[in-house]
């Protein structure tokens, strides 16, 4: 195979216009992909080897554009380990950690990893019943035993805040065999707890604290942002740099302070369930970001809360219209929260895509679009614009706000989710699965909260608030039966 060899990162050539703010001297795999792109496109490459698509776009066509695999194209497969572990090196020294991971499969896997390193089955874990369903097909994988937190809840919206020191403490004081303490933070809603104290809450009980940062990449880039989770004690993180960061969909961090942690164990969980085949492009997308919050990190997001600031104050302006705002909320996050206005989040979504700004999440009572470093006044100013005469023409009479199920789920646990997974199991009506135990995870989505997660007793409560999330127009994801009609249940003994 043509490969582009092994090489350090230190670039030889001129300005190269697909790299516009010189990022590839500070960023191995971010050199690396510009090298052997620029090869492909000179015609200059005569692959033998994988992606089957050899650089040609005359079959697929543009999709496969910019494609490189990291082995065999960022560098030779024996020598490209060595220039991801510099890419990794740098990252993890930027976070203050000792180790990290680029995956390119999201902050899923980095959550799935992180539950195959901190146990072995049948031990219990302390986790959020806010998490995301990947953590709780981690806990499926690895054989944990959830032992759930709850989180508070904002009274004015039902929003879900921080899960509590307090709660946490009295959770690893019940279950002192607890292997360690997963968290959401900022939660889907932006909301943030006090990470060094859950830090030394677990220390005290000799347990890693492992934080889903999903959205939380940029945190502790400004001193105005709440710091990130490592900085703030946790001993490993996952965050997603697709998401706050300007980098590849799919890319993600997984990032630990070893001690508590081993770290050849986090490397075997992490290579478990990642690809043998990692997208160069989408890792080389990670260092990229990697390079720009290293070096303009903290202008962006000065830019960025100022950008947040001013759409807080606009919205603000209009009547019934409230944004999620308070010290427990990260300032970046927009929760645009409609109840007041009688508008209908669909239908303000729908205005919304119909003038091309998808947000991330809407449903009756809120609308969450996602800000990041790459947004600009001039986009937030024709997005805030646009969002304020879709609310006023769907604007109705205040309601009560009803809070997503994924938020005011209290649930019932029958068997480890393992067990359940796993378990024979048969479908039944959806009445007549009132009272059994789900064989199936269902989760409205987005956020991606289980409702029911398997091994959990299927109660009148969340059946009806999934039920009205559905007729409400929300899409219900992973159950087999997304209509609701039915639902998988462990089989009765006989
Ligand atoms: C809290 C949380 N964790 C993890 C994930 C999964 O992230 P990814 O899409 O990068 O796999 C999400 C996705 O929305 C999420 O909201």
């Amino acid at each position: 195979m043509t490969q582009a060899g092994s090489r350090s990162a230190a670039p030889t050539e001129t300005a190269d216009p697909r790299d516009p703010r010189g990022l590839r001297s500070d960023a191995p795999l971010l050199d690396a992909w510009l090298r052997f792109t620029a090869q492909a496109e000179a015609g200059l490459l005569n692959p033998m080897a994988v992606p089957g698509h050899k650089q040609r776009q005359d079959l697929t066509g543009a999709v496969v554009g910019g494609d490189a695999p990291l082995y065999g194209a960022l560098d030779t497969i024996k020598h490209a380990d060595v220039l991801l572990g510099e890419a990794e090196d740098r990252a993890a020294r930027l976070w203050g950690a000792d180790w990290c991971r680029f995956s390119v499969a999201g902050s899923t896997h980095g959550n799935q990893a992180l539950a195959l390193a901190v146990g072995s089955p049948g031990q219990e874990v302390i986790v959020t019943r806010c998490l995301h369903r990947s953590l709780l097909l981690g806990l499926v994988l690895a054989g944990l035993r959830p032992v759930w937190v709850l989180p508070e809840r904002d009274a004015a919206s039902g929003l879900p805040a921080a899960v509590a020191v307090d709660t946490v403490r009295a959770a690893l004081a019940s279950h002192p065999q607890a292997c360690a303490v997963f968290l959401g933070d900022p939660s889907y809603v932006g909301t943030i707890g006090d990470l060094p104290g859950h830090a030394e809450a677990a220390h005290e009980a000799g347990v890693p604290l492992v934080v889903d940062a999903a959205w939380a990449a940029h945190l502790g880039f400004h001193p105005d942002l709440p710091p990130h989770a490592i900085a703030a004690g946790a001993d490993a993180m996952v965050t997603s740099a697709h998401k706050a960061l300007p980098a590849y969909t799919q890319g993600a961090l997984v990032l630990a302070r070893t001690g508590l942690l081993d770290p050849a164990r986090l490397d075997r969980a992490f290579e478990a369930t990642h690809t043998t085949s990692p997208a160069g492009t989408i890792t080389a997308s990670i260092d990229a970001a990697r390079a720009l919050l290293a070096r303009d990190g903290t202008a962006l997001c000065a830019r960025l809360l100022g950008l947040a600031a001013a759409a807080r104050q606009r919205l603000a302006r209009v009547p019934g219209v409230d944004v999620l705002d308070g010290p427990g909320v990260e300032p970046t996050k927009l929760v645009v929260l409609l109840a007041g206005a009688g508008a209908h989040g669909n239908a303000v979504e729908a205005d919304l895509i119909a003038a091309g700004m998808p947000v991330e999440m809407a449903d009756r009572d809120t609308i969450i679009p996602i800000l990041t470093i790459a947004d600009d006044e001039a986009a937030v100013e024709r997005f805030t614009e646009v969002l304020v005469a879709a609310i006023e023409r769907h604007r109705g009479a205040p309601r009560p706000p009803v809070p997503s199920p994924a938020w005011t789920v209290t649930p019932q646990m029958a068997l480890p989710p393992r067990e359940a997974f796993f378990a024979p199991n048969e479908t039944v009506g959806a009445d007549a699965a009132v009272g059994r135990i789900s064989a199936e995870l269902v989760a409205p989505y987005p956020p991606g909260v289980p409702v029911l997660a398997p091994g959990e007793i299927i109660t009148a409560e969340a059946l009806a608030a999934l039920r009205a999330a559905h007729a409400e127009g929300g899409r219900i994801a992973y159950a087999a039966d997304p209509t609701l009609a039915t639902f998988q249940v462990i089989t009765s003994a006989p």
